[in-house]
């Protein structure tokens, strides 16, 4: 067997528990398939954790995901919460957690299911061939510059300042060069180098950082360009690299061509191989206990953690394509259904996916 790798498994509440529940059932039939060794530890995150221990991102958590080599989380968040001060509110964990763990990059690929082109709003035709991965940066840019508001000639004035260093733009293009050697080796590095200085930071270094990776295909696109070019031709994108805000932007884009926020996964990064993984959807208040929620973007982040932290490929594909074929042979939940009345629940679609897990 293989050396055992730690897993830090944080449910979240809403739907967090029903889809993590399957997630974990994924692992453990992926230890029985491949012989690989996975130890889970579960920790309180979010509202659950606001009502039990009185912060959403309590110490023995955050102790708990600093040992392990990956975290998965569910989601948190809801009504109950929503009135809270910032400090008691799940959102509020979210960032501290991501800042806790270092984790400077957003990983979301946006991949389509041949069998749900119809999902999407695009013409299938265009949507075809659609494997892509938007790296964001996470920690630097006008999110994090100074701010202030102050009177000036014409009245109130704002100021967002956008900073970034040399370190911060090096360390998340050479993961996002990094990432897509192991895929179909073509990066396009976003930016708007023609009008922002911070922009030409981010391209002299991806310039001066592109000779140590040869094999990988590097063409830079101005933002404004790339938000027409996924639209116009996604299946052309391999890996996508950009900084926090225009990251953002573009991902939610990316995200949304394939139709269903049920199947989207992401991963955030920091140095090394740990990463925290979590589906890209929310806690889901609306259908949450009704075991109706779609656990496949969750177990797709199982997938991505085995690629992108421990490199079992072979694992990750079979997830993959176990999910593929669920899907093909006409299963769906509630989201994904076009006949809603056919639609399966959580357990169901998790159990079906775990049967068609083999090497
Ligand atoms: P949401 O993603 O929770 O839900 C949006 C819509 O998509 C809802 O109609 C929901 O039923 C549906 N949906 C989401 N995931 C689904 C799944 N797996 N299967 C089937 N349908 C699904 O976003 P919303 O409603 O804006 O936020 C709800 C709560 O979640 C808020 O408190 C928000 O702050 C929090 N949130 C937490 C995130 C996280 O934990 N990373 C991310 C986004 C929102
Ligand atoms: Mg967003």
């Amino acid at each position: 067997m293989a050396d055992v790798k730690k897993i830090a498994v944080i449910a979240g509440d809403g739907i967090g528990p029903e889809v993590i529940a399957e997630a974990e059932k994924v692992l453990k039939k992926t230890e029985e398939v491949f012989g690989y060794g996975f130890e889970t530890e579960h920790g309180l995150f979010g509202g659950i954790a606001i009502d039990e221990k009185g912060t959403p991102l309590p110490q023995e958590t955050l102790d708990l995901c600093k040992k392990a080599d990956a975290v998965l989380l569910g989601a948190v968040g809801g009504p109950k919460w929503d009135n809270n001060s910032k400090e008691l509110r799940p959102e509020t964990g979210l960032l501290g957690i991501r800042k806790a763990l270092g984790l400077f990059s957003n990983i979301r690929p946006a991949v389509i299911f041949d069998c749900l082109k119809d999902a999407s709003t695009l013409k299938p035709e265009v949507l075809e061939g659609t494997d892509l991965i938007v790296v964001r940066e996470l920690t630097g840019g006008i999110y994090f510059g100074e701010k202030l508001r102050r009177e000036g000639a014409h009245g109130e004035e704002a100021v967002d300042t956008c900073v970034y260093n040399v370190q911060e733009v090096e360390r998340i293009v050479r993961q996002a060069f990094e990432i897509a050697r192991t895929r179909r080796k073509k990066l396009a590095s976003v930016d708007k180098a023609n009008v922002l200085e911070t922009s030409r930071l981010w391209r002299e270094t991806v310039n001066r950082i592109a000779p140590d990776y040869p094999d990988v295909e590097l063409e830079h696109v101005l933002v404004d360009n790339c938000a027409m070019q996924l639209l116009r031709r996604p299946s052309s994108f391999d890996v996508i690299v950009t900084e926090n805000m225009f990251g953002d932007i573009l991902s939610d884009e990316a995200a949304m061509l394939t139709g269903s926020i049920g199947m989207l996964s992401s991963a955030s990064l920091g140095e090394g191989a740990f990463g925290l993984y979590e589906p890209v959807h929310g806690s889901a208040p609306d259908i949450a206990g009704q075991g109706v929620a779609n656990p496949i973007a969750t177990i797709l982040s199982v997938a991505l953690m085995f690629r992108l932290t421990f490199g079992y490929h072979d694992a990750a594909e079979a997830i993959e394509r176990a999910v593929k074929e669920v899907l093909d042979a006409g299963h769906r939940t509630g989201d994904i259904a076009v006949d809603k009345s056919k639609a399966i629940g959580t357990t169901a679609m998790g159990d079906l996916i775990v049967n068609a897990i083999r090497k």
